[in-house]
């Protein structure tokens, strides 16, 4: 494959348990991992099989977040899209010397220990995407 897999598409729901549900019910989808993160006052859930193209749910932990703020304005719904990148670094400088418009000009720790990245959404017509490196 000469380009990046779709990782996951990630959903901003205001219950994660009732979200989760309804996916099992449609299509069986499990859901694999669950965490949250402070430091993003977020908790996100993994719902699928890794390897698969996976759904996200996030579900704001605070009032004043940033996904708090995506479901007050714009409700539930798609939040981001990712692609898994083999050496999320070399991306970040690839895409910068390229003039494209960051959110993360550095790498950072996401779920499960891998490391993430955001390209802004007025870089790609309003869809705000998510670099991930599994590690
Ligand atoms: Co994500």
């Amino acid at each position: 494959m000469d380009h990046p897999a779709l990782d996951h598409i990630a959903l901003a729901v205001a219950d994660i348990d009732a979200v989760a549900a309804l996916y099992e019910d449609l299509f069986g989808l499990k859901l694999t991992h669950r965490e949250q993160i402070d430091s993003q006052q977020v908790e996100m859930a993994f719902l699928g099989e890794e390897g698969a193209t996976r759904l996200e749910l996030i579900r704001p932990t605070t009032d004043n977040s940033g996904v708090a703020r995506f479901l007050e304005k714009r409700g539930e719904g798609m939040h981001h899209i990712a692609f898994a990148v083999e050496d999320i670094a070399q991306t970040l400088a690839d895409l910068k010397a390229r003039g494209v418009q960051l959110i993360d000009e550095e790498p950072r720790p996401g779920a499960a220990g891998h490391l993430v990245a955001f390209i802004h959404p007025k870089a790609a017509h309003g869809t705000l995407i998510e670099l991930v490196q599994h590690r």
